[in-house]
Parts: C-alpha cells; structure tokens; sequence
C-alpha cells in the first residue's frame, strides 16, 4: 500500500506534515512555473479508496464542490457537518486526486527543485511519479516539497496532489463559513541554488533603523567557505553586522549547517508606514558565494512602524489610533475560496473609500497576495492562525493530540507573516475556548517575534484586564457598549479594548454603530474594533437545477443582484439537511461586492474631517486623522434649504494637523425665509489615491443652520370635501390602497433571530384585523375611527381628514396598549398606482437609513427612481426606508403625481412591496414587484440593533406604547 495512505493521516492530529520544509518568508512567486489551470482528477469516496482509470478535469486553483461534482457546498455555523468525534472523520470522505504532467526545465540540473501548493483544503497529500512526497495540513497556508531527488530535469514528470476533505483537521478549520475541498491557491514550482535564503527576517522601526536577518541553508549539507550576504535598500546599501558575527563565534553558535547573517542601516529622515501613510521601502537581499556571485536574492517590501502597547493603549508610532476593521474572509461567489490579485485588490480599495483602516483575517492567514495589498494601501492586520474548533471547542484545547496543530499553525503564520507592516498583531485563532494548547502557542510567538501583541478572543473573555492570560488585548466580540464603557471607567482596565467582532452585519442591520463610535471617541481606553463582517457569503446558483455557477459566471450579476434565473444561495440550497440558513449573509456587502447602506454609514463616522459645531461666528473644522494632514483633499460647501434648492460654494480646507480644529467663516449668507437650512462639506480627494481617482467622496460631513420654523396650523377649504368609503377609507384618484395604520415591517434578520419578530406574531401584528368604529363628517372634516385588533389588545386608530388647498390634510393618532411594547413601527401605509416611479424628498439620504443608522445619511434634496429605492437583501425583509425625511413627491415621467409634507421629519419608505411580500419569500430572486408604490410614513419606527448575534438596538430607539400622532398632508401634483 502506499506509505502515505497507510499512515492515514487524516485522523491523525498529531501528524501536522511529512516532507513538508519550513515555513519562511522569502518569495518564490517570481520567476517560478505556474501550475494553474486544467488538472485531470477524479473524486473518491474516500481517501482509500482505489484510483481509477476515469479522470475528468479540475480547475486549480479552484474547489471542486464549484466545478460541477456532486459534492456540493455546505454551510454550518457552529456545529460540524457530520457527528464523529475529534479526530474522527466520516466514512464518506470526498477526495480528490489532481494530476498533470509537468516539464521540469532542463536548465535546472543541479539546482533545488521545490513545489509548492499555496493551499488544499484539508489535507494534501503529494506524490511524484508515483513516488511519496509529503504531506501537509492547515488549508490555508502554503506547504512545499524539496522534489530535487524526485524529479529529472529536462524530463517530464507527474505531479498528483490527493486532497482529502474531512479530517481531524476539520475538527479546527470548523469556521462559520462554506465546507468545500480542493487546492484553493496556485501551485508553483521553482528552482534555486543549492545555497539558498532559508528565510529573511526584517524589523523597520519608526525611528529608521533597519534589520535583516538571514538564514542561508546548502541542500548539499554543510555550507561553503566564504558565503556572505547583502543589502540594498532603495539603493542604499546595508552593512553586516559584524558584533552579531563576533558574539555568535564566541559563543560557539557557528554551525556548518545553519548560516546566520545580520544587515543593519538606519534611514535618516524616514517616511514612516502608517495606514494612512504607506510608505514603502525596497529592500533586495543577496546569498553571495565566496567569490562574490549571488546565489540567491530575495525582494521585500519595508514599511518603517512600531507597534506597542503603552498602558492600555495601542499605539501605532506612538499615536494612540483608531481601528476601524472588518473581519474579512477569503470569499468569491464564483469560485467559492479563491480570491485572484485584482479581487483582493478591489476589497481593500473599497475598505478604504468606506473609512475602514483595519482588516482581522477571519478566521486564518488569508491569501499571502492581500498581506502584500494591506502593505501598500494601508491597513492593520490582525492576523489569525487556522484554528477554530468551534463544535467541539472544550475537548481540544487541552487535547495534547491536537498541541502540534496549534502550535504548528500559528507558528507557520508567524514564520510566513513576520516581515508585513501591516501585520500589527497575531491571533491565536477563534472560538476554541482557551486551553494549553493556546498557551504553547502563545508561548512560541511571544518568543520569536516580541515585537507585536497577541490577541485571542477565548482566552480575553475570562478576564478582559487579566495579565495572565494569553491575550494582550482585550478583544470581546459583541460586547454590550455599556460594558465596554464600564469597563474603560472602572479603573480596573489594564488592556486596549479592541472588539475582535461587533455590530453583526446580518441583513439590514448595524444599528447604533454611530453610538459606538462616539462612546469610542470620548472614551479613554475604548481604541474600535472589527465589524461582522465584509461579506454576504452568497454562492451565484443557477435556480433550475440547483447547481453552482462555478467560474464562467462573470456577468451574471450587477448591483448586489444576481440575472434572472440565477440567485445567491445561502445554507440549504444545495439541499444540505444540517445548515444554518441565511447567518452566511452577514456582511457589509453583496457577494458582488456592492455595497450595502452600512458603508455610507461607515464613511461618515470615519470621516477625517468633521464640522464641529457652529457659533455665530462661523464654523469649527477638525482634521480627525492621526498622521495625515488636510492637503489630499479638497471641498466644497452645499447648503440645503428646505424650501429652496441646494447652492454651492467653493471651500478652503485650512492647514490643519491631526488633531487640530480651526474655526472657518460661514460661506453663505442664509435667506430671509426663516426655513430649515443644512451645510454639508463634500469633501473629496484632491489628487489619485492609490484607492481612488480624484475627485472620489471621502466624507460629507453636516451641520444645521437653522432650524425648520414651528408648523402653520392647517386651513380647511371651503366648497370641498374628502371622500371616504363606508369602511372609513379615504378615496383618491392616485391611491389603489388608502392609508391604514400599520404596526408591522417584514423581519429583519436581527427582529427573527433577536426573537422580536416571534412576539411580534404572537401579538397578531403581522395579520391585523382593522375595524371601522365610527366615521363622521363634520365642518368639511371627516373623523373616521378604527380599532386593530392584536392578541395584546387593542389598537386604537383615529384618522381626521381635512380638505386643504388642492389637497388633503391627515391628522393621526393610534394608542397602543402597555402590553404592546416594542413594536416594530406605527405609522400610515398606502399604495399608489402605477407610473410613479421617481421619488424626490428633502430629508436624510440618498441612501437607505434608519433611526439607529442615520448619520452618514445627510439632509438635504435628493432623488432616486423608486426601483433604486430598495436594499435588495439575500433574504427579503423590511428595506428601502429613509429617515427624517419632511416632505416628498412621487412623480410620473409626465411630472403627475402626488407630494407628501410631513409634520415632522419621519421614516418614509417608498417600495414596490408589501411587507407580506417580503415575509412570504425566502430570496430576493422570488420577489414580484407591484406595478404602484407601496408608501409607509412612519410616526415612529424601531432601530435596526444587531441582534441576530450581538446586541439589540437601544431602549432610544424602541416604539413606546401610547399615544402617538402623526399628520401629512396629500397634494396633487
Ligand atoms: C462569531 C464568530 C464568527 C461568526 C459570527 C456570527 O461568533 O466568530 O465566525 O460566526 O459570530 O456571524
Ligand atoms: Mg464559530
């Protein structure tokens, strides 16, 4: 039997690899063979299972669970697919078995021939010719083979990778995401001389000085006389350390097998790496042998930074800075896991035209290509190891089968990662509860790279200010804000409190991440965290039969939408018995990558530049940037008046630190009309950014000038009257539906999974029975009196309608019982008919906006089609609302139509949807919409919260029982 199979390392924790070489971090990628493409291979049944004679092909890199098998993607959350224990796998164990014949070029006799799999997906078994060659674990690191004494060359060879996809293994891969299997990262093979870079250490620090060392290794055994290596760093060159050469002769630790060098400089006058300033240096290191030939060269990129914890600050140069992160998955709706150079590239470019100056890469090292991007756009890293033994979380920790995984794959990142600015801390791993096994980790990194912290989730929860434990930062996820702030004023804080995850980006959700923000702005000890999460994990799926759309489907979506016949399918639509539904959607943007609402939302907290406040005198401007001053962007003023339109003005950005405020003059001179008037700074930026054009919206930072005049009571007109049914509902010409009360909104992800929605069924909201009490007309008024019957009691509704000039005037009011506490709105719902189909307002907007999630949302005129309205949601739910709007129209291409002027600034939201509509559907693909408008103004409606895992929204923003009234008035246009 083969040697490999027999070992049958798939259920055994203790074997992490065989024949792999060390980890290191010197960069193969250039002038290596790429082995992308078509391989022939064959899905078994299980790892011992017998290879056949039957080959089909296999894109690598690629999954096969996308690429037409019948093994399909699974979607679990906590628990694990199938019910073996740790290290059990099942017996059904898809395997696959990847071939393609290689040429090893004929110029590489004598030289050392390495393959390397960037990464499969559980574990790799490899063979060459037949011929075992290694094995490796951890699905999301690279593992290489020294092939030399395997292959011939100038001939040709046959490389076979095995992929076995359940094994201990899965035991710690057991993330909240997909299960697929397959080699999912390039496979190259290179050459180098026998002499070689084992591997380069650098250290930039903020202050200049540079340090490299070098691990040179001969494959023929002992090294040679005479080695010696160099540097250059932008031309400059590097000079060896010599006290390092002397102390480590005298103490005897010069080996003939293990070579060790040190280059030094110091930077006079460096450009620091910050994320908003990535300054980059290059470095080149040369292997030389003794008669000065190089043997080897290895290219880095340096970013000159200090990370360090000071008290319980985090501090980045010194500078106590702000992380605002996401966690971020190595994800495509197409290919499942593999993320090319121009996607990653396009995730970070749109992290950084939305604020975000961090990234977590939950939940293992993602694709070594992003670290590189996070390098050069700016971003700090929090970079995770492989391990996350979620199902059965308890048993492992403490497990000493499972102590070399741990160790392994942390220490393998480390080893992988080290040279990164942007990494500025590791992590242990996630939700693996905390156990020896985390600290022999710990222990590892602590060692070898002391300079950056360590953070675990697992082990900050037993205690966030504990110095024992191995985490030093304080890293909860969807901690309750009070708790955070609590903790930063009790004096007991020892720690920076960094959420790992926050504010659960399910559906239409991230309400309150503005309050958070500014509890983390004024609060000594709160330094941000890291949202859940940058994507909605939807697989492009075609809806006839089921199947992934697998690579070819580029074109097959636009917008966040997926073209007709096709879908994003979540947990369950590949007919999986045990998933977790729609909890794989729950990002910050669609599996296209457009963004959702919560974005804009980001933006603005992020904003660099704020308006302070303003005073008489003018306006107090602040650059809230750490290092960056205010010279990369460029502004304008727009004032919004309510009952005006919009003007514009150029704006002078003054020379501002970070930090600094500056009072600037008032740039208009306000009308005599006494209106509601706003100023909004569009700040833009002034040149190309590496992450936008010039000329992109940075932020759109608000103030009031003044506030909208106390309300004119409403006058009747004479000779007119306003028509009502015998049920008390009101007739017009451009109504389908008359305006009823309404207490429902179809679930959000947080009202379902936050248990809201189920009382909210019990109280018989979702199926309110309306009931006419008394309708009456009296002085061209007309009172029409409702009750809704809810399992909670009764609702009572009063609707008075007045005839005004060339409209209707309508006062409400609905008193809700105490029992119906916490409702998800109150308001008025009516439908129009068909044709108007631009909606303009004067309110917050353009975009989608809540009550808890308003703040990147400025007032000001806006208009957009009412198809463009909604948010088009993986699984439909209440979406499209606009908050604080006061008045709107809905028009016709032919400008009929009908406005809207609302008492107060209210919750609006114009759809083609009923909220039964959207309750009755599972995906936006099924939705039909109507031809009219389906319009809610809301007295008041509930905030969003993050409850589907996390925090609900706070008591602020919750519906109150009692009276509420509300009053509009209905024109004609
Ligand atoms: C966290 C976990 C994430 C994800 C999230 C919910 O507990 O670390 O992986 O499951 O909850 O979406
Ligand atoms: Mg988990």
């Amino acid at each position: 039997m083969d040697p490999l199979l027999a070992l049958r390392p798939w259920e055994a924790p203790e074997v992490t690899s065989w024949g792999r070489l060390p980890m290191n971090a010197v960069d193969r990628r250039a002038g290596a063979l790429k082995l992308d493409g078509d391989w022939r291979f064959q899905l078994l049944p299980a790892p011992d299972a017998p290879v056949s004679d039957v080959w089909s092909s296999s894109y690598v890199p690629g999954v096969w669970t996308m690429q037409d098998t019948d093994d399909l993607p699974q979607y679990t959350n906590v628990r694990m697919p199938y019910t073996e224990f740790p290290p059990q796998s099942p017996a059904a164990n898809p395997t696959g078995v990847y071939e393609r014949a290689v040429d090893v070029p004929a110029d590489w006799a004598g030289r050392r021939i390495v393959l390397q799999v960037g990464a499969a997906e559980s574990v790799l078994l490899v063979h060459v010719d037949g011929r075992p060659a290694g094995i490796s674990k951890d699905s999301h690191l690279a593992a290489e083979f020294d092939l030399t004494g395997l292959v011939n060359p100038g001939e040709r060879t046959v490389v076979r990778l095995t992929v076995v996809k359940w094994s201990d293994a899965s035991h710690i891969e057991d993330q909240d995401q997909w299960w697929h299997g397959g080699v999912t990262r390039s496979v190259l093979l290179y050459a180098t001389d026998p002499l070689h870079l084992a591997d380069v250490t650098v250290r930039a620090g903020r202050y200049g000085a540079l340090r490299v060392d070098c691990r040179v290794r001969d494959t023929g055994g002992a090294l040679p006389d005479g080695w010696y290596v160099s540097g250059e760093l932008d031309g400059q060159l590097l000079t060896q350390d010599t006290e390092f050469d002397r102390l480590n002769d005298e103490d005897d630790r010069v080996s003939d097998f293990l070579g060790e060098a040190r280059l030094l400089t110091t930077v006079p006058g460096v450009r620091t790496w910050s994320a908003e300033t990535p300054e980059l240096y290059d470095l080149t290191v040369r292997l030389h042998r003794a008669d000065g030939t190089v043997a080897d060269a290895s290219r880095h990129r340096v970013g000159f930074r200090d990370v360090e914890i000071v008290g319980r600050d985090l501090l980045v140069n010194g500078e106590r800075v702000f992380v605002r992160g996401v966690n971020r998955h190595d994800f495509h709706p197409l290919t499942g896991r593999t993320v090319s150079y121009d996607d990653m590239r396009a995730d970070l470019v749109l992290l950084k035209r939305f604020g975000f100056n961090a990234i977590r890469t939950a939940h293992y090292p993602n694709d070594p290509t992003l670290y590189d991007l996070a390098d050069e756009l700016g971003f700090y890293v929090v970079d995770e190891a492989d391990i996350e033994s979620h199902d059965h979380a308890h048993e492992i920790a403490d497990d000493p089968r499972y102590l070399n995984a741990f160790v392994d794959r942390v220490s393998r990142m480390v080893l992988r990662d080290k040279n990164h600015p942007s990494v500025i801390i590791w992590s242990l791993g996630n939700e693996s509860d905390y156990g020896a096994n985390h600290d022999a980790a710990a222990g590892w990194v602590r060692r070898h790279d002391p300079t950056r912290p360590l953070q675990y989730e697992g082990a900050a929860k037993l205690g966030w200010a504990d110095p024992d434990l191995a985490s030093d930062i304080a890293c909860p996820m969807y901690a309750p804000l009070e708790d955070c702030v609590a903790h930063a004023l009790s004096g007991e804080q020892t720690k920076p409190l960094i959420q790992c995850e926050y504010s659960h980006a399910m559906g239409n959700s991230n309400g309150t991440l503005a309050d958070h923000w500014a509890a983390i702005e004024s609060t000594p000890g709160l330094q941000g965290g890291f949202i859940w999460e940058f994507w909605d994990h939807g697989i492009l799926q075609r809806v006839n039969d089921g199947r992934p759309v697998g690579r070819g489907g580029a074109g097959l979506y636009e917008g966040g939408v997926a073209a007709p016949g096709h879908r994003w399918a979540y947990g369950g639509d590949f007919g999986e018995t045990i998933h977790d539904g729609a909890f794989i959607a729950d990002g910050v943007v669609f599996p296209d990558r457009t963004p959702k609402p919560v974005l804009y939302e980001h933006r603005e907290i992020a904003a660099p530049v704020r308006l302070e406040c303003f005073k008489h005198e003018g306006i107090v401007l602040g650059n809230h940037q750490h290092f960056r001053g205010l010279d990369w962007l460029t502004a304008e003023w727009e004032l919004s008046l309510a009952d005006g339109g919009t003007r514009t003005a150029p704006a002078e950005l003054p020379d501002l630190r970070p930090g600094e405020t500056a009072a600037v003059p008032l740039p208009f001179e306000l009308p005599e009309d006494g209106g509601e008037a706003w100023l909004t700074l569009r700040v833009t930026t002034a040149d190309d950014e590496p992450w936008a054009p010039r000329g992109t919206v940075v932020c759109l930072p608000q103030v009031r000038l003044r506030a909208a005049p106390p309300k004119r009571s409403v006058l009747a007109v004479r000779n007119r009257c306003v028509e009502v049914d015998a049920d008390g509902l009101l007739i017009h010409p451009l109504l389908t539906c008359a305006p009823t009360l309404s207490l429902w909104r179809a679930p959000t992800d947080n009202d379902e999974l936050g248990g809201m929605a189920l009382r909210w069924r019990a109280w018989g909201l979702d199926t309110p029975v309306r009931k006419v009490v008394d309708v009456r007309q009296a002085a061209g008024h007309v009172t029409v009196r409702a009750e809704y019957a809810a399992d909670a009691g009764v609702v009572r509704h009063t609707q008075v309608f007045t005839p005004v000039e060339d409209g209707i005037h309508v006062e409400e009011s609905a008193e809700l019982p105490d029992a119906l506490a916490d409702v998800a709105r109150v308001g008025s719902v009516f439908e129009t008919v068909a044709g108007l189909d631009l909606m303009e307002w004067y309110g917050q907007g353009p975009w989608e906006s809540y009550p808890d999630r308003a703040f990147g949302a400025p007032v000001g005129h806006h208009r957009v089609p009412v198809d463009e309205l909604f948010t088009p949601y993986l699984r439909p739910q209440e979406s499209g609302g606009r908050h604080g709007v006061r008045h709107f129209t809905l028009s016709a291409p032919d400008a009929t139509g009908l406005t809207v002027v609302l008492d107060e600034p209210r919750q609006v939201s114009v759809t083609r949807y009923r909220a039964e509509d959207l309750t009755a559907v599972g995906h936006h693909d099924e939705l039909v919409p109507r031809a009219g408008c389906v319009v809610h103004l809301d007295a008041a409606h509930r905030g969003l919260g993050t409850a589907s895992c996390g925090p609900d929204t706070s008591p602020s923003y919750l519906v109150a029982p009692g009276v509420h009234r509300w009053s509009w008035t209905l024109r004609t246009l």
